[in-house]
């Protein structure tokens, strides 16, 4: 490896890009930027027709914009098809033999998927819900692993207008049901299995518990994918491969209206049972497509791989969507970065020839555990741009991910963005932004960020405080499913408006972004959202607790790790037997990433004597041992020392 490039790196140290990045870029100077993202800012109808013009539309809109605060509709009167941009366009331009998908499976198993093959594969399954009596606007919930079926089947949804919404495979059969129910689907697709280190996930018999009782799933299609025993239910479920053998590898995309809706993706708040995000067509179109071309440099011999899942929506935007539209090849993943060993990513991006890598900062700081023998073996020249998002990356996962897997070449992405926001929203662009490790450095064209206190007045330079957009982007929800009053007090209430992202910021002098965190009750806990309040609820719906406060704490892998207090009730005794059965219980009701890290048994929980749990001083008691500051308002002062007592045993 290129030892000789190694350079100390620090928070302070700048990287600029290199002459020879910049001058293949397609944005090569700051001055460059800064006239583009003032037109895109000032005049979004010019800037945004002009990026849309790349794309296919069935229609031309008759308005970029049309804003009524906070609802935006973006190419109105426009019709297309998102799929067919994905993929029959690129056929169409005779692109139909490039590899579209590349996948390797967790046991070694590959395959190629070509344009023209995404394309007929995608027309079977679109024939396959027709013929189950899909139409479009209906739900489809989909619970897959990483297998080209599950872009095969989020696509083959987009064709027919019908809504997907998935579920990250990692999430129990009573996260499916809640979802289920909130979404209405109409069908599943789903598989018999998922591996994961060498198990099988049982993705159907999840499904099967998820569905007891439901009565809007007409119809369930099962990829044979681990070939695990699992019940298939006579006139319900379908094999995959039994159902697109009957149809026809045509179909004629239909055009629909730009704000068509495309998918439903769950995610945590603070409150509350997770929220359905809504995107639609085609303002999620260009932004994923846009953010694609100028902040990743798609280029047609690239070959990219983003190592998220799609059951998160960086997998939605940054593997199904984005990098299809920019037709781009694509590596897919199915498996663990530990399988059968911590070389497993290094030696996938030698094999494929891999150009530009998306990971998350969690991963980087478990591959630096695991120790730099796993990354020497393995040639990774061919990267030249490198991504990072989830969370904030600390200077010392940059420098390794900047000099061990970068070879001090290749420029760092730091993406700052949401579920909400469909697409990056602050990043470098790699032909020009000076980056600096732990900051996103820049707001992308047409996002209009700021940083502003409590009565809204825009923040000094360092100054902390909260994260907003202050203009309608292409690729932003459109709503929370069903609720257009949660959609408008969870954004859009605290300034008139604008924006509100959750997050607390500050921007430095040189206009540099870092993102602090959270602001309201939600974990970032590997990169993955969780809501404190989904936790509580779990653990208080076990018969043996009587309240429960979640808070998160520190955690030099994981970013942030769950750590419970739960109350028992009267007659219930504290043992460790409890606490195991108490973990499981959480991985049953939400899922195995929900597990909590530490759970401390405590007498009583911190009140306000209005009754507010006050998980502020919780936290600052798992992080620091202590509690400063005034706790007199407390209802009893006294569970604060019973608790710091449970922390240190
Ligand atoms: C939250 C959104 C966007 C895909 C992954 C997560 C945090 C995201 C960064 C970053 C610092 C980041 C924020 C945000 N976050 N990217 N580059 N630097 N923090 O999507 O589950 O909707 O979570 O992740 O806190 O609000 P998500």
């Amino acid at each position: 490896m290129s030892t000789n490039n190694t350079l100390v790196i620090d928070e302070n140290t700048v990287i600029h890009p290199s002459k020879e990045f910049s001058a293949k870029a397609r944005v090569s100077s700051m001055e460059q930027y800064e006239s583009m993202h003032k037109q895109s800012i000032e005049d979004p109808d010019t800037f945004w027709a002009n990026e849309a013009s790349d794309l296919k539309w069935q229609k031309k809109w008759d308005k970029v914009l049309d804003w009524k605060a906070p609802y935006a509709e973006w190419f109105q009167g426009a019709k297309l098809n998102v799929c067919e941009n994905a993929v029959d366009r690129h056929v169409e331009a005779g692109r139909g033999n490039k590899a579209a998908i590349i996948w390797e499976g967790e046991p070694g198993d590959k395959r190629t998927v070509t344009y023209q093959q995404l394309q007929h594969e995608v027309c079977r399954m679109a024939n396959v819900l027709i013929a189950k009596g899909v139409k479009s606007e209906d739900r489809v919930l989909i619970y897959m692993p990483m297998v080209p079926e599950a872009t095969i089947a989020m696509l083959a949804c987009a064709r027919l207008g019908a809504v997907h919404s998935i579920v990250f495979g990692g999430f129990s059969s009573e996260s499916i049901k809640d979802r289920l129910e909130d979404s209405k689907a109409v069908a599943v697709i789903t598989s018999d299995g998922s591996w994961r280190r060498a198990g099988v996930v049982p993705l159907k018999d999840n499904m099967d518990e998820a569905l007891q009782n439901n009565d809007t799933v007409k119809s369930v299609i099962v990829l044979k994918r681990c070939e695990n025993q699992i019940n298939m239910t006579e006139g319900r479920d379908f094999w995959w491969h039994e159902e697109t053998a009957k149809v026809t590898a045509t179909h004629k995309p239909e055009g629909f209206s730009s704000e068509h809706p495309l998918f439903i993706l769950y995610t945590s708040g603070s409150t509350g049972k997770p929220k359905g995000i809504l995107h639609t067509s085609g303002g999620y179109m260009v932004g994923t497509y846009t953010t694609c071309k100028y902040i990743f440099d798609m280029k047609e011999d690239d070959v990219y791989w983003c190592t998220a899942d799609v059951g998160w929506i960086t997998g939605h935007s940054y593997i199904t969507y984005g990098p299809l539209f920019a037709g781009v090849t694509q590596v897919m993943y199915e498996g663990g970065p530990n399988f059968p060993d911590w070389g497993r990513f290094w030696s996938i991006i030698e094999e494929y020839g891999v150009t530009i890598f998306y990971t998350a900062p969690t991963a980087i700081r478990a591959f630096i555990k695991a120790g730099d023998e796993f990354v020497d073996k393995y040639d990774l020249s061919s990267l030249r741009l490198l991504g990072t998002v989830g969370e904030p990356i600390n200077p010392a996962a940059w420098e390794w991910y900047y000099n061990k897997i970068g070879g001090g070449r290749c420029p760092i992405v730091d993406t700052w963005w949401q579920t909400e926001t469909g697409a990056a929203m602050i990043s470098p662009l790699p032909g020009c932004t000076p980056i600096k490790p732990g900051t996103a450095t820049r707001p992308f064209f047409g996002v209009d960020a700021a940083i502003l206190d409590e009565d809204g007045k825009e923040c000094e330079v360092d100054q902390p405080g909260r994260l907003v957009i202050r203009k309608p982007w292409p690729s932003m929800l459109r709503s929370v499913y069903g609720d257009k009053q949660r959609y408008e007090d969870t954004y859009w209430s605290d300034y008139d408006g604008i924006y509100t992202a959750g997050d607390g910021a500050r921007k430095d002098k040189d206009g540099n972004i870092y993102i602090i965190g959270r602001l309201d009750d939600v974990l970032n806990v590997s990169g993955h959202r969780l809501g404190t309040a989904e936790i509580e609820s779990a653990l208080v719906a076990h018969n043996s607790v009587a309240e429960a406060a979640v808070v998160g704490k520190p955690h030099e892998i994981k970013g942030q790790a769950v750590v419970c207090f739960v109350t028992l009730k009267t007659g219930i005794t504290e043992t460790d037997e409890l606490k195991v059965e108490l973990r499981n219980h959480v991985g049953k009701v939400i899922g195995a990433i929900a597990k909590p890290d530490a759970i401390h048994f405590a007498p009583g929980l911190p009140k306000t004597r209005s009754g507010k749990i006050m998980r502020r001083l919780l936290k600052e008691l798992v992080a620091t041992g202590k509690v400063t500051g005034n706790i007199t308002t407390l209802e009893d002062s006294t569970v604060i020392a019973a608790i710091q007592k449970s922390i240190t045993g």
